[in-house]
């Protein structure tokens, strides 16, 4: 049986990692499925993504039975299978909503990080257990806090490991929106339901721009925002707005 269950809610494909018996941890075979989920029709024609989690947790992490006795080897092949459906999730073209609640742990709080949004509910509890173990988040997530929060901060929650709740998430700026108990996905879909409404190919590529500049000299990043400008501007999708905004001024609409 798959993993990760697949729904649509218009125009937005919902995926729900259902491992519930095991707080969603993020199996290999998981991830497989997770991976499997991203190149289904339900989702490749979705305007935008939620991602969920079945039971009482997003996800509690990696799945710590399979992290013991793994050669270099077997890691460095991991990164190029399964272990790379992060960043197939980072890179999906859609705008991507991570619906949080219960736990939402080292790798789980990773694949939170590689969706575009988050939305957490009362019950979330986020935390980076990894160095603990004697490990480090290696699945984007590293990379993606220390970018989100500043290297000082990203230390804090790396090295002190606190676990943080909602409220802290949103202060620390991981979090769009905190919801009440239960609320999470429902929260996520209406967020996801409003990106899908924007022009697709303006979407994909302001999140491929915001991830490009972040790391990009000033003249790079200047650069890639007036490439992506050029690009934009010619396409049907802006003509066809700029046409409906000039049609309502002319009828004197807002
Ligand atoms: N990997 C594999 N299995 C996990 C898991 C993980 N990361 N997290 C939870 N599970 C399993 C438990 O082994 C348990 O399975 P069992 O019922 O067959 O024994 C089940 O999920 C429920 O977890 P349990 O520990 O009983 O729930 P809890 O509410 O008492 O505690 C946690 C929840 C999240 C605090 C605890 O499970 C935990 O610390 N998990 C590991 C978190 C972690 O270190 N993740 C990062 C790995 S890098």
């Amino acid at each position: 049986m798959a993993l990760v269950r697949i729904r649509r809610e218009g125009r937005v494909a919902v995926l729900t990692l259902d491992r519930p018996e095991k707080l969603n941890a993020l199996s290999t075979a998981l991830e497989r499925d997770l991976a499997l989920a991203l190149e289904a029709e339900e989702v490749r024609s979705a305007g935008g993504v939620v991602l969920a989690g079945a039971g009482r947790a997003f996800s509690a992490g990696a799945d710590v039975h399979e992290l013991r006795d793994q050669t270099p080897e077997a890691i460095w092949s991991y990164y190029r299978e399964t272990g790379a459906v992060y960043e197939r999730v980072a890179a999906l073209p859609q705008p991507t909503v991570a619906a949080v609640h219960g736990y939402c742990l080292g790798g789980g709080l990773e694949l939170a990080l590689a969706c575009d949004l988050r939305v957490a509910d009362e019950t979330a509890v986020f935390g980076f257990p990894e160095v603990g173990l004697g490990i480090l988040p290696s699945s984007g997530g590293t990379v993606r806090l220390v970018r989100a929060v500043g290297p000082a901060r990203a230390k804090e929650l790396l090295l002190l490991r606190d676990r943080f709740d909602a409220r802290a998430a949103e202060r620390a700026g991981l979090v769009s929106a905190v919801v009440p108990a239960g609320e999470a996905e429902t929260r996520a879909i209406e967020m996801a339901s409003r990106l899908a409404e924007l022009p697709p190919l303006a979407a994909a590529v302001t999140k491929a721009a915001v991830d490009a500049v972040a790391t990009a000299s000033h003249e790079a990043a200047l650069l890639i925002e007036r490439l992506a400008y050029g690009m934009l501007a010619g396409t049907e999708e802006h003509e066809r707005a700029t046409a409906a905004f000039e049609d309502r001024q002319s009828r004197g609409g807002g």
